[in-house]
């Protein structure tokens, strides 16, 4: 399975970019920019990131992107996650930031995209990597601040193609943005928000209903409720499932009690993702990797979850056609004996 993972072309959907801080440049940026940060080694970081909750987390997360001050942290932040793309065979990714988070601290949001940006066009030229930019409102903060940014981002259209909603889950439902995300669409941005990670499935009939999303990030307390399962088979509303996360903020008990596979074998579009790589303990290639272990997952699920991940992106039709074919062709080539009729993408093959 191993093999397989590495070798399959692969997009990621639910990324966001400042939790790709790994410790080693948290600590070279903190000294370079004299911000002080409450850890001196990786052992002191790694006690730090035992967390409880998704708001454990988020509190380390918030502080952990203070070292992030010019243009070049954030190409240099882009560019290390871009190279460990490369190393997993993810060949599109569509990466989230938060620019409230820097904003809020009075780093300009020209700072912030100049940098991302250009080395997701370096990523283009010189790895072959495609990606696409969401930027996403911090759901803690209010409505009006959203518009704000919202405002702030207009003259960077041609950089960012959708709008999501992160942060504090509990007590922010999506109602909260309702307005914002009605402006967002009339503008032409895609939108996406976290629902149903810690919040329950009301958060997702939300942002289904009020916010009109194009993809749930997260969403696995669907299950929950059985009018929304079926909803979200008919309409093949894509969720962005992130295991190790799940697993490290105790939204899942363990891998072992994961819903992911049952969601996909009962025709959900799900998908597997990272979130903050550098806090969960693993990139792309671990999530696949620890679902075939700790829920015994076959190829060719694997396969479909894969193929999965193209279909739920913002890609062209197209483009989506050829990577079904890529991930078919490597598929037969390592594993000849088995069938292809297996499913592939729900509900054509
Ligand atoms: N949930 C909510 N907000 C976040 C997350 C998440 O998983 N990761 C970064 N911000
Ligand atoms: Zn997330």
């Amino acid at each position: 399975m191993k093999t397989l993972i590495r070798a399959l072309p692969k997009a990621e959907l639910h990324l966001h970019i400042e939790g790709t801080l790994e410790p080693k440049l948290m600590f070279r940026l903190a000294e370079k920019n004299s911000v002080n940060i409450p850890y001196d080694t990786v052992e002191e970081v790694e006690r730090a990131y035992q967390f409880t909750s998704l708001q454990s987390f988020l509190d380390i997360y918030y502080k952990g992107a203070h070292v992030l001050i010019t243009e070049e942290d954030f190409f240099d932040l882009t560019w290390a996650y871009l190279l460990k793309c490369k190393a997993q065979h993810i060949v599109h990714t569509e990466i989230m930031f938060d620019p409230q988070t820097h904003t809020q601290r009075g780093i300009t949001f020209q700072t912030v995209v100049a940098g991302i940006t250009r080395a997701l066009e370096a990523g283009k030229e010189e790895l072959r990597i495609s990606s696409f930019l969401i930027m996403s409102f911090l759901r803690h903060l209010s409505q009006e601040d959203a518009f704000t940014t919202l405002a702030e981002a207009l003259p960077f259209k041609e950089q960012i193609l959708a709008i999501g909603l992160d942060s504090s889950e509990l007590g922010n439902p999506p109602s909260k943005f309702e307005e914002v995300f009605k402006a967002a669409k009339q503008h032409g941005f895609k939108l996406v928000a976290h629902a149903g990670e810690e919040g329950d499935s009301s958060y997702i009939w939300e942002a289904i209903r009020l916010l009109n999303v194009d993809r749930i990030d997260h969403g696995i307390r669907c299950d929950e409720d059985r009018t929304l399962l079926d909803y979200l088979v008919n309409r093949q509303i894509p969720l962005t499932v992130c295991p190790l996360s799940n697993v490290s903020l105790h939204t899942v008990k363990d891998l072992a009690h994961h819903n992911i596979l049952k969601l996909l074998n009962r025709g959900l579009l799900v998908t597997v993702n990272s979130d903050d790589p550098a806090y969960f303990g693993g990139y792309l290639n671990e999530n696949l990797e620890a679902l075939s272990e700790g829920l015994d997952m076959q190829a060719s699920e694997l396969r479909h979850l894969v193929k999965n991940s193209f279909k739920a992106s913002f890609l062209k039709e197209e483009e989506k056609e050829t990577f079904y074919q890529k991930i078919d062709t490597i598929y037969k080539a390592l594993l000849p004996s088995e069938s292809i009729t297996s499913p592939g993408i729900y509900p054509n093959s």
